[in-house]
């Protein structure tokens, strides 16, 4: 069997072609345009191009983009004035903190000192909680993601085993409630998860976001089942030449590809749909901040 490709680039162009076709309306109906904050503290070179990716894709869609970087060494206290300052900001209706941040910072102190309904990457202790409570909040945008995929893919995940690998606040947990919301059974497991093997080969559905390079081999997924791989990592590719890197998720696409029913790629698999799921989640806090009807299907 060779699985379908889940083409996450070209859903991803239609989640952002969505997001822009509402902001259009917006604007010509309400006079409103959505505006991103984005703030990086430091030169961590990948947070670089995702934050440039950001800004590129945020104005594109025909928002306000505003991008504040400071330096590695920004004391906590202006970091918190800066967030304060776009909290109060009527203009700014999504605040992003790239992470990671500089070990001196404070994560869980600064992501909590952001407006909840500002929030867009649903990290805030409010959003985790209404989310595991099954209310409306923001919701973490690679999940999000993934969801849509998943939804796109199987119209009803109902009662479908779901297996997230990876517990992680950003990825694991969230996808995971966000499956059990959808009424999957959910199971996640980690890296002290015993015959991981066994528990992956009983799911309908895989999530994979571990952060390991190909650790899922093929021989592990249940035929048929659909393969969400959330890994992008960077090998060395010296067969492409001297200083080439080649990008990998945590599952062998090769091996996996042949048993699943559907699968996604790497590159062009779940990346492109966290910005695309960003854009979407600030347009959702502009809409909520405003009082206008949020679009359907941008969010669960
Ligand atoms: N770093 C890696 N992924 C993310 C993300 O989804 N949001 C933020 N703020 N930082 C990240």
């Amino acid at each position: 069997m060779s699985a379908e490709i889940l083409d996450g680039k070209a859903f991803a162009a239609k989640v952002r072609a969505k997001v822009a076709d509402h902001v259009g309306r917006l604007k010509a109906a309400h006079g409103i345009t959505p505006g991103l904050a984005v703030v990086l503290v430091g030169e961590d070179a990948a947070s670089q191009v995702y934050v440039r990716s950001k800004g590129k894709l945020t104005v594109e869609v025909g928002m306000n983009s505003h991008t504040h970087k400071l330096d590695v060494d920004t004391p906590e206290v202006d970091l918190l004035a800066l967030i304060k300052q776009l909290n109060n900001d009527a203009d700014i209706h999504g605040i992003l903190v790239q992470l990671p941040l500089p070990k001196h910072l404070n994560e869980a102190l600064v992501i909590n000192s952001i407006d909840p309904a500002k929030d867009v990457d649903g990290f805030h202790i409010s959003n985790v909680g209404l989310l595991g409570t099954g209310q409306k909040s923001m919701v973490p945008c690679t999940p999000l993601g993934c969801l849509m995929m998943l939804r796109e893919h199987h119209g009803s995940l109902s009662g479908l085993d779901a297996v997230v690998i990876g517990r992680s606040n950003i990825v694991g947990k969230p996808m995971a409630q966000l499956l059990l919301g959808d009424s999957c059974t959910v199971t996640i497991a980690h890296s002290r998860t015993r015959d991981l093997a066994d528990v992956v080969r009983r799911a309908d559905i895989v999530v994979a976001a571990v952060g390991r390079p190909e650790m899922v081999p093929g021989d592990w997924i249940k035929p048929g089942a659909t393969v969400i791989d959330v890994g992008i990592n960077r090998l060395d590719a010296p067969e492409r030449g001297i200083g080439k890197t080649r990008l990998v998720g945590d599952v062998d696409f090769a091996s996996a590809s042949a048993v699943a029913g559907a699968i996604t790629p790497v590159p062009g698999g779940v990346g492109p749909m966290t910005i695309a799921c960003l854009l979407a989640n600030t347009l959702t806090a502009c809409c909520r901040a405003n009082g206008v009807a949020e679009p359907e299907g941008l969010t669960v």
